[in-house]
């Protein structure tokens, strides 16, 4: 069966997370990705936060799927050369280097553009233009400006980072989409064009309900914030609402049977209007569905404390997967808190690949998040990460083209590999 982006060859000039997220995705539908990296170092995150010594962490490993890794010093004159080469015959150049690296190796916008007049630049930048601009970010960083921290957490408490890496992840996400818009706009201009993705945008994209919530602030208080009917004052920003949920239907996380020692035991629970009375037959109160301080949703937002209360009182008897099978009969919107450990052994997650087993040649056997997004006519296989510049003969002698004498004069450069260490006389 043929892929997605069979044909496409992408130059990955990323590292970390946000950048080898988007160009994983690419590869995943089928793309040729050649990951370029520094000699003797390769991308940093290889070896951040090691299980196991001398391989490459699980950091690096499942960020960098299906790409192919070549070595090369583009700060040597014939590392120049090579990349200039690569930029000949790649649709894509992706990078999520600090501000201005790309400009500062020799390559700005416009020379890219005078030797590949079809390429697509695409990067990720922690800010766009702005006062920040020239500011390297990280996850929490880019969560903390684009709106995420201030609106996470409890409002009598600390802003709050959340665990999901929408910063870098979600920009690695926004990026992929720019890419194939662009490669298809391609198709009709025959150019190339620069493709943006600014981290902070990207997490504000991610909550745009706050935005959304911050001007309906103008207009009176948000009723379905629990400080609402807590009877605590707004103020002139949107708040932090705690597990409230994010629609108009208020929801908590609700204690399960066994929350004494698992800190896992909870449900997410919605009492949506259409299915209150439904509730009021589960939770054992059914005259709620009838009495006018609970049978109406404006007389609910007052008693939220009291009637989450009386709910968890029954959750509190059920574990989470008990308590989600006899809400979804009734078609009440719950959700159990799912540990990373129920995740990994979740047999339904496996069947989809959406977790998947990778054998590595150095580590072994690995668990990794396949790719969440499933084509029916681009099916992913997920194969594991490259070692540092496994492929970089192969990509100069096949997609370069070039001869056993040039690469060996490519490697008698320096350009390839690492200073050697002469020995003390
Ligand atoms: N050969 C030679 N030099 C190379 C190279 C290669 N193959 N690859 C990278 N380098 C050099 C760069 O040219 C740069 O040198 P310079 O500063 O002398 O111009 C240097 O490596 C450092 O690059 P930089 O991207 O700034 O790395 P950093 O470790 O200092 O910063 C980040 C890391 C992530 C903070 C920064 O890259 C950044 O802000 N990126 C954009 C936002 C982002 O993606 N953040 C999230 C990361 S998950």
């Amino acid at each position: 069966m043929t892929k997605a982006l069979k044909g496409v060859r992408i130059l990955d000039f990323t590292h970390v997370q946000s950048g080898p997220t988007c160009t994983q995705l690419l590869a995943w539908f089928g793309a040729d990705v050649i990951k370029v990296e520094r000699p003797g170092v390769g991308d940093i995150t290889r070896g951040q936060l090691q299980d196991k010594p001398n391989v490459d962490s699980l950091y690096f490993t499942m960020l960098n799927h299906n790409k192919r890794s070549i070595t090369l010093d583009t700060k040597n004159p014939k590392g120049k050369e090579v990349l200039t080469a690569l930029m000949k015959t790649c649709d894509v150049l992706v990078e999520n280097f600090g501000p201005g690296v790309l400009d500062r190796m020799g390559f700005p916008w416009e020379k890219i553009q005078s030797i590949n007049p079809k390429m697509i630049v695409a990067s990720i930048k922690g800010f766009g233009p702005g006062p920040y601009e020239d500011c390297k970010v990280y996850e929490n960083v880019a969560q903390c400006t684009g709106g995420a921290a201030s609106t996470t957490g409890f409002h009598d408490g600390l802003p709050l980072v959340t665990g999901a890496q929408i910063g870098d992840s979600g920009t690695g996400l926004h990026l992929a989409l720019g890419i194939v818009a662009a490669l298809y706009q391609r198709t009709a201009t025959g150019r190339g064009q620069r493709v943006t993705a600014a981290m902070q945008d990207g997490v504000l994209n991610l909550a745009r309900v706050k935005l959304r919530d911050q001007q309906r602030l103008a207009h009176g208080p948000l009723t379905e914030y629990s400080q609402f009917g807590e009877g605590i004052p707004f103020g002139d920003a949107v708040p932090r609402a705690g597990n409230d949920s994010g629609g108009g239907q208020p929801g908590r996380i609700l204690k399960c049977k066994g929350w004494e020692s698992d800190p896992n035991a909870y449900i997410y629970f919605i009492t949506q209007a259409p299915v209150w009375e439904k509730i009021c037959d589960v939770i054992g109160e059914p005259g709620w569905k009838t009495h006018p301080d609970y049978a109406k949703p404006p007389a609910r937002l007052k008693r939220l404390n009291e009637i989450f209360g009386r709910i968890e009182q029954w959750t509190m008897t059920k574990n989470k997967f008990e308590a989600m099978d006899i809400l979804n009969k009734d078609d009440i919107p719950c959700g159990p808190i799912l540990s990373m450990k129920e995740l990994a052994e979740d047999q339904s997650l496996r069947a989809t690949g959406t977790v998947v087993e990778v054998d590595h040649p150095t580590r072994g056997k690995y668990l990794s998040v396949g790719n969440p997004i499933k084509m029916s006519d681009s099916p992913t296989e997920v194969l594991r990460s490259p070692l540092l510049g496994e492929h970089t003969d192969e990509v100069l002698r096949q997609v370069l083209g070039f001869t056993d004498h040039q690469v060996a004069e490519i490697h008698d450069s320096g350009a390839l590999d690492p200073p050697r260490k002469v020995a003390a006389e």
